[in-house]
């Protein structure tokens, strides 16, 4: 038997090769590969570490997706499931729904299938904030938090995409004016994202003076929810132009390096590097030059497998090897150097 699939392997050799030719130009130059120096990663190689005062066993983050709506509920039970059988974190989708009544909580309620030990924080949009602030509502926010059993909240600044959306909200004030109160209001665990446009140094410079846990990059390369606006048929000249706005993760990763050279305190902040992460050496080298700690987050990945659990499973377990093999046998050029 083992004579006969080696034959059938040398035969695959034979008729593959040829189809397995690879062109110059695509040799990924953003790594050293090394492959002398390790053995192949096993189930017990260690890359566990703390993040937003918790344990996690890889650096990997499922980003904020959905809830309140037909299929949520199973994806993000087989989201919080995945994150519970590999021990990593999570953001849930925007949990607006939740403020005026309990109908989709059962979509939200996460945090019974991830368990207590995993990061796992709730959602909302900085126009609703402003409303509760407003309303000197805030009450309601840490009753959210409560009510899902939530380490902390994400707020997720999306200007463009509220503005371009027909049904969206208008800001009155700015996000910066609204993040400062809130922070002055209630006490507990912040990190403030955007929807996949990313932020620019300014805004970066400002979210790392708050008194944030965390800055989700959500950066431009991926999902991007004014381009979204525009294919749901909100479309004008303006729109179109302005799904083209913003900075990849790479580029945030660069200005974050500059800020961080200006206060050593910055540091204490922790970064989810998303937005754009097509695959795992995207993140490895992205969080590689990243001089801040960080974990890797995904949105649209994790979602594409996220209805069948075997798949989601595979997908997940593809990610940490990945991970494994490239701590192994890779070594991330400095940003600079390319
Ligand atoms: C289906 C879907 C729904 C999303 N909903 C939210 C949301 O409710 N709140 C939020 O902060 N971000 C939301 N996002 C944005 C993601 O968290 C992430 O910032 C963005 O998609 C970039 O990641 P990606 O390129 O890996 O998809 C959503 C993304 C997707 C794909």
């Amino acid at each position: 038997m083992p004579e006969k699939k080696q034959e059938s392997r040398k035969l695959d050799h034979i008729e593959l090769a040829l189809k397995a030719q690879t062109n110059k130009m695509e040799v990924d130059q953003r790594f050293y590969y090394e492959p002398l120096f390790a053995a192949h990663p096993s189930e017990d190689s260690d890359i566990s570490l703390n993040f937003l005062g918790k344990r996690i066993l890889a650096p990997l983050w499922v980003s904020s997706m959905t809830g309140g709506v037909g299929p949520a509920k199973h994806i993000n039970q087989n989201l919080a499931r995945v994150c519970r059988e590999f021990g990593l974190g999570m953001g849930l989708g925007s949990c607006r729904v939740l403020l005026d009544s309990d109908t989709y909580f059962p979509d939200f309620n996460l945090r019974p299938i991830i368990g207590s030990d995993l990061p796992l924080y709730a959602n909302l949009g900085i126009a609703q904030i402003e409303q509760l602030l407003a309303g000197n509502n805030h009450h309601q926010i840490t009753d959210l938090i409560q009510r899902l059993d939530a380490d902390g909240l994400i707020v997720h600044i999306n200007p463009l995409q509220e503005w371009f959306q027909l049904e969206g909200d208008r800001l009155k004030y700015s996000p910066i004016q609204t993040l400062t109160k809130l922070c002055s209001l209630i006490n507990t665990k912040l990190i403030v994202k955007e929807v996949g446009q990313g932020l620019g140094p300014k805004s970066l410079k400002a979210l790392l003076d708050l008194p944030i846990v965390a800055i989700e990059l959500a950066a431009f390369g991926g999902t991007n929810f004014s381009k979204l606006e525009q294919i749901r048929g909100n479309t004008t000249e303006s729109n179109a132009a302005f799904s083209k706005v913003g900075h990849t993760a790479f580029e945030m990763v660069q200005f974050l390096n500059s800020l961080i050279k200006t206060n050593s305190n910055y540091n204490q902040k922790q970064i989810i590097i998303s937005g754009g992460v097509d695959n795992i050496l995207d993140g490895f080298y992205l969080r590689e030059n990243l001089n801040f700690p960080s974990v890797i987050g995904q949105a649209k990945n994790f979602l594409n497998h996220a209805e069948n659990y075997e798949e989601l499973r595979l997908f997940t377990m593809g990610q940490i090897n990945g991970l494994k093999m490239a701590n192994a046998f890779l070594i991330a050029k400095e940003e600079r150097s390319l």
